[in-house]
Parts: C-alpha cells; structure tokens; sequence
C-alpha cells in the first residue's frame, strides 16, 4: 500500500495565515489540518489514532500562546515536533521556547521556501553521504555528551539533547575550531604557563550555541541580511550566555561564547569590549574561527589556502585580532592545521 504523505496540523487563530500556510503545504504533497484554537488541536491529537507528523504554531493567540500550548503537549507526553511561527522577535519568548522544546522558529513573514525548508528539514532529515550541512542532533550531542561527560555540568547534556536540529555552523567547523583553538593555547600556555583547558575546548565546540534562539529564516537566509535581521542575529552570542550560565561551574565558557565575536580595537558585538577587556580564550577563538572561514568553502567563494589565510590574519592583527596571539598563531607549522583539516573534513559530494 503507497504511503501517505505526512501530516502537518497548522495552528493560527489568523484564518489568512491558516490559509496560506496550508496552501503552501498542499501544493508541495503534504496533508495539512488546521485549528484556530490550541485547545481544539490538543482535544483532536488526544482522540486522535492518527497524530499529525508536525505542529505548526503562532505563538501569539488569544485563548492560549504557543508557549502554553508547547507545555500543554510536553504535559500530554507528546512528542510532535512543533515549529513556532512569530510575528516579531522577541528574546525571552525564544529562550522560552528553547526551554519549552519548540523544535525550531521562523520569523513572519515566512515565505514559501522559509515554510518548505523548515518542515522538511524535521521530516526529511539529509540521507547519509550527502552534503550535510546541518549537524545531527544525535552527532552534536555525542560529541557534547562526551565533553559534559568530563565536566560536573550535568545539565549541559540535557540542553544539548533537547537542542533543535538546527544549523549551528557545521559539526566540522566546530570540531576542527576546537582542535585549532587547542592547538594555539597549546603555543601561547608554553610562554604564560597558564590555560583554562576545558573552558576553551567546551567554548569553542559551542561558541554558536546561542544560534539555536534564532530564527531558521534568519539564519539561512540565502541573500543578505537586512538590519533588523542582523539585530536578531546579533543576539547569539548573548543567547548562548543565558543558556549556559543556567549551568553549574560553566561561567567560564559562557563568557568565552558572550566575546567570540569581540574584535581587539573595540569595533566587535555585543559589548565592544577591546584588547585585554575581552576574555583571552575568546581571543584565541576569534582566530581560528576566521582561519576556518577562510579556509572553507562559502557559497559566494572557494577555499582559500592556509598560507592565504595566515597572510590575511596577519593583516588584522591589531584590528580584529590580539597582535599577540597571531604572532604565536602564525608559528603553528602549516602541517598541524592540515592535519586537523583532513581528520575533520566535511562530507562533502557534489552534486
Ligand atoms: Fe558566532
Ligand atoms: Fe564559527
């Protein structure tokens, strides 16, 4: 017997958006049912022999929000996967969210291909040995598993388990920015003697943790991002803070993921903190995530080549970098960073 297509339940007291949703849905194969009421979705899911796959949600609703709607099924053991649709950004809703396990965010206006991308991602996850350009939730938490696995925050598993699927960099990125970051402490602890190990190592696998408070439509955004947009955008590093200052003996490495994006003479966000006012291992970072940048493939260019890539880190010392930390960056033999590049490279196919 052929399959049926999945089933979204779209919940929106606005019958325009009701509509359009699920006429973008239908028009692609998908079944849709749509309630004005959160109390009308949950009555039909209780009764229901057949649960839909995906619950699309506003967040602002009279009778009941989003969020109480999310707790309401989190109380009902159910365990749909419930994207949340909002009409403006607001950072402790998402926090809330986050908390309450909405799977993922899309700002309105969402345009078709926002709806599209977001739902198929959660019922289509990549095949195995194609361009996966999102980290499994499954890979991410193993690795982070591992790491909280040696530290006492405990509870540092149960966000990362309950982290929506989302793009957050790639897994790759942040394993090989882990490795580079070591690498470089590694150099400059030989001159000062000191290092906080863990705080860098746990830092840098989840500098763009915050990025999981975001708006999917917002962090894939193909083109540009508009002001607004890089406002919210902006937030991340603040996002990744919050959620893990909840976390017992983690304050170091919520500062590290506050400063990743702090820049030495004070042109940085979120706080415009220069020099030594930004925290070392975040300086460490602010490196090797560049060096990584360049060194990887972007949509808009190739691969740059470490050499390339030194001469350009070079050229910001003293702006954008610690001039000190690049002096010991640079000593680094190119041969260590291929090293780390061919262990952690993307799975890459083209297509
Ligand atoms: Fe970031
Ligand atoms: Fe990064």
């Amino acid at each position: 017997m052929p399959q049926s297509p999945p089933c979204i339940a779209i919940v929106d007291d606005d019958n325009l958006v009701r509509t359009f949703f699920e006429a973008v849905l239908v028009e692609d194969g998908y079944r849709c049912r749509t309630f004005s009421r959160c109390s009308d979705a949950l009555a039909d899911f209780a009764g229901s022999l057949e649960p839909p796959d995906l619950i699309l949600s506003d967040i602002l609703m009279d009778g009941m929000t989003g969020l109480e709607f999310l707790r309401a099924l989190h109380n009902a053991d159910c365990r749909i996967p419930v994207i949340l649709i909002s009409g403006y950004y607001d950072l402790p809703c998402a926090m809330e969210a986050i908390g309450c396990g909405a799977s993922d965010y899309l700002l309105k206006p969402a345009l078709p291909n926002d709806i599209l991308a977001a739902v198929d991602k959660h019922l289509n996850p990549p095949a195995a040995g194609s361009r996966v350009l999102l980290p499994t939730e499954a890979d991410f938490s193993a690795d982070l598993r591992n790491l909280a696995g040696r530290t006492e925050g405990r509870r540092l598993t149960e966000l990362v388990t309950s982290m929506p699927e989302k793009r957050i960099e790639t897994l790759e990125h942040s394993r090989r920015v882990t490795e580079y970051a070591l690498l470089t402490a590694r150099r400059i602890a030989g001159r000062t003697g000191d290092m906080d190990w863990q705080d860098m190592e746990i830092g840098a696998m989840l500098h763009d943790l915050g990025k999981v408070g975001v708006p999917e439509n917002v962090i894939n955004k193909a083109g540009p991002l508009n002001p607004d947009e890089w406002r919210i955008m902006k937030l991340h590093p603040a996002i990744g803070r919050d959620l893990l200052k909840a976390i017992p003996d983690m304050d170091g490495v919520a500062e590290i993921v506050y400063s990743h994006h702090e820049n030495f003479d004070g042109t940085g966000y979120p706080r415009g903190l220069s020099a030594g006012e930004i925290n070392r291992c975040a300086r460490i970072f602010s490196v090797v995530d560049a060096f990584d940048a360049i060194t990887s493939d972007r949509p808009y260019r190739p691969a740059q080549t470490v050499s390339a890539a030194m001469e350009e880190i070079r050229r910001m010392a003293g702006s954008q970098f610690d001039p000190a930390i690049v002096e010991e960056f640079l000593r680094i033999p190119e041969r260590e960073f291929e090293i780390i590049r061919r262990v952690h490279s993307e799975p890459y196919s083209p297509t």
